[in-house]
């Protein structure tokens, strides 16, 4: 029988976690039962805000003493592994933010111990669920065939005015190429198939703590279709993002996440009517079909380890190879 309503225990309630908060509490098959942050005014903010649900400072507590159904996971990178592993140890659901981890080793553990527990496990890549997606893939079926994948990141600040967290601005765990890059690299595998990293070249300021300034990478699809990658932090104009597929009859353009252009032989690009969906409802949805024992559209995290893969491989981390 379902579930009437799917208890979530949220652990960060920082940016995300307040975004993915506000979708679950006006969805119908989820309610916020527990929250934790390092930050005692953050959970119980939060925690208010969900009904007066209990909260705490160490997310163990949360585990132990609450019965919840799934945990989503929103902390910055560097942590999300150990805890991952403490949830799947506790055989709860596990809905994770992206990327998964901090190291392709990282990433692999934690799918690897999902699987042993045997639970649902999933990520949060919006992208996958607006409207901009079944748009591009039906379209893709009218441009011929693809000659060239080009992915461009401008950003005028980094970290951006909106997401003003150290974290995001340090080497260890931060910077645009994980916070940005694996939500396009995801997109191309989901589009694509399997890409792999030829060669990546990354710019970094003098100052170790700091994260990078600029990215110029060349990958390929398994049919040897190439994809490059242009990203700069710090440049004049406002940010500014581009995933461009370029076919032998025709182009696609996603700008700036959700504005889709296309363009024919010999045309200018002109913008597309795209469907509006709301993405953290949509992913709300197949996550509770994949509680209820149903086939949902989820990002597990085997396809979490192969972003992972990707992205390490951007960074240098990783030697340059296929993914499999
Ligand atoms: N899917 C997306 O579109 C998207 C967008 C932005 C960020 N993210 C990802 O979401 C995650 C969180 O990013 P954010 O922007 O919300 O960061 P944030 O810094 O705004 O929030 C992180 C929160 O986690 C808390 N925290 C840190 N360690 C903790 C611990 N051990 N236990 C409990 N709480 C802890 C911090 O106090 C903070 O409130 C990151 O992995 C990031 O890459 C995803």
């Amino acid at each position: 029988m379902d579930q009437v309503k799917w208890n979530v225990g949220v652990i960060g309630a920082g940016v995300m976690g307040e975004r993915m908060m506000n979708a679950i509490r006006t969805h119908e098959k989820f309610r916020v039962a527990a929250v934790s942050d390092v930050s005692a005014e953050r959970a119980q903010e939060a925690a208010q805000k969900s009904g007066d649900v209990p909260w705490y400072t160490n997310y163990k507590e949360l585990l132990k003493k609450v019965e919840l159904d799934v945990i989503y996971l929103a902390v910055p990178p560097k942590f999300h592994h150990a805890i991952a592993l403490d949830v799947l140890a506790h055989k709860k659901h596990l809905l994770c933010e992206k990327p998964l981890a901090n190291s392709l080793t990282e990433a692999q553990e934690m799918l690897e111990a999902a699987n042993d527990a045997g639970v649902v496990h999933a990520m949060n890549f919006p992208l996958y669920y607006q409207g901009v997606f079944p748009e591009l893939s039906r379209r893709l079926e009218e441009i011929g065939d693809v000659r060239r994948i080009d992915i461009l990141t401008h950003f005028h600040q980094w970290p951006r005015p909106w997401q003003q967290t150290p974290w995001l601005a340090g080497r260890e765990q931060g910077g645009f190429i994980r916070e940005v890059l694996p939500h396009f690299t995801h997109l191309t595998y989901e589009l694509f198939g399997d890409l792999h990293v030829v060669r990546s070249e990354v710019d970094y300021p003098a100052d170790h703590d700091l994260c990078e300034t600029g990215v110029s990478a060349f990958l390929r699809l398994t049919d040897g279709t190439p994809v490059t990658i242009n990203g700069l932090a710090g440049i004049a104009h406002e940010e500014h993002l581009d995933y461009r597929v370029y076919g032998s009859k025709g182009t696609l353009s996603v700008v700036n996440w959700s504005n889709l252009f296309v363009g024919g032989h010999g045309e200018a690009l002109v913008p597309a009517e795209v469907p509006q969906q709301d993405r953290l409802s949509l992913l709300l949805d197949e996550l509770s079909i994949a509680m209820n024992g149903g086939d949902a559209r989820l990002v597990t995290f085997e396809t979490g380890v192969k972003v992972q893969q990707v992205l390490e491989a951007l960074l240098g981390h990783e030697k340059v190879h296929y993914i499999k």
